[in-house]
């Protein structure tokens, strides 16, 4: 089935959003509650305010959401604008894909994490008893508003979260971008001597947002090249599991194992590889796994990316250019018992 095309618009500051919302619309915000304010000063629509947690994006937020939506008189026609982090995101991208059947949304995205990731390609999803996003589907905003304003009131925490998928991002498909984001960002980290403000990443969360565009385009149900955006989080969705760290730090790390684990498979030259480490750790970001790669192996192998008896591993070839690279369970067992 043809997936329906998102239209992306980026702008500097929260009060030029307005241009983006088409006049004649009816239109309900859906918004994080932390940034709620700010966009109550330029959108004068009614607001629904959601916190975001885990524990929200569940089937009590939507039945919720959904009684919230009718008591404003939502129908069929109703423009739903969803502005806040990934969480919000999904609830709201879920919300919109099945309230009577689906209505238009358009996606505000206010995290580095969903202006780099989540809020590209079309995935939306709720948790089921602490069972992460398990419930979901797939259709993409009508159109998505990138403000880079929104990067300002960020905990540094949370832009390390969204640093990880960026740097990602270019990892498999653009070098110069990778080159120039490590350039200008690494000043920064932690001492943020070159960037003053956060929403100085706007060139590279436009090239990260339109990289994936891309690929989604190209590929919108994950058969093909789509698996390429999932670099890093074989390794990192099992350190998440077993180690408790945060996506964004478990991505890191995952990353630099795939690194190491292209390095030793000769797909890789050393010195990429130890540059790539480097720089993750230049940035702030973790590269080193807190448990033995070897003790990732159960839970690796037990992710939705098993296929049959083999694991498509996302490895690089080069700074900018990943690939899928099947290793059979045995294989890999070996390989992780020799990796750093
Ligand atoms: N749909 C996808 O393709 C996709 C991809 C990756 C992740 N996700 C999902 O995204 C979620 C994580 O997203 P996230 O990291 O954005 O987390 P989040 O939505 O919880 O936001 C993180 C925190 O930042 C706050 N916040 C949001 N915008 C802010 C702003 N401008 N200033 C200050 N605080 C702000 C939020 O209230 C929250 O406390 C997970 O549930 C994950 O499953 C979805």
């Amino acid at each position: 089935m043809e997936m329906k095309e998102t239209v992306l618009f980026y702008c500097k500051k929260i009060k030029d959003i307005p241009d983006f919302i088409p006049a004649e619309r009816r239109i309900i915000v859906l918004a994080d509650f932390k940034v709620e304010s700010a966009l109550k000063r330029v959108l004068h629509f009614p607001f629904i305010t959601i916190e975001s947690s885990e524990e929200n994006k569940c089937f009590r937020t939507l039945e919720e959401l959904t009684l919230k939506l009718m008591d404003l008189g939502a129908d069929r026609g109703t423009l739903l604008l969803v502005a806040g982090g990934g969480i919000v995101g999904d609830i709201g991208g879920f919300l919109a894909s099945t309230y009577y059947r689906g209505i238009d949304y358009c996606l505000i995205p206010t995290t580095l994490l969903s202006q780099v990731d989540a809020s590209i390609g079309g995935k939306t999803a709720i948790n089921v008893k602490g069972f992460k996003n398990i419930l979901g589907l797939f259709n993409p905003s009508n159109f998505t508003i990138f403000c880079s304003e929104f990067l300002d009131t960020l905990p540094r925490k949370q832009i390390d979260e969204g640093l990880a998928e960026m740097l990602k991002t270019f990892l498999l498909a653009d070098k110069v971008a990778y080159l120039d984001a490590v350039d200008v960002i690494i000043g920064g980290s932690p001492h943020l001597k070159k960037i003053s403000t956060f929403s100085e990443l706007f060139p590279f969360i436009k090239r990260a947002s339109e990289i994936k565009s891309d690929i989604v385009k190209r590929d919108p149900y994950e058969k093909g090249e789509r698996k390429l955006l999932n670099l890093g989080h074989t390794f990192g969705h099992a350190i998440e599991k077993l180690c408790g760290l945060s996506h964004g730090e478990a991505v890191s790390i995952g990353i630099a194992l795939s690194a190491n684990l292209s390095v030793k498979l000769r797909l890789l030259s050393k010195s990429d590889g130890n540059k790539i480490i480097r720089d993750l750790k230049s940035l702030g970001l973790p590269a080193e796994s807190p448990v033995h790669p070897s003790e990732l192996f159960e839970t690796m192998t037990k992710d939705k990316k098993k296929d049959g008896e083999a694991i498509q591993f996302i490895l690089l070839e080069g700074i900018g250019k990943a690939i899928i690279y099947p290793l059979t369970i045995e294989r890999l067992k070996g390989l992780l018992n020799d990796l750093s």
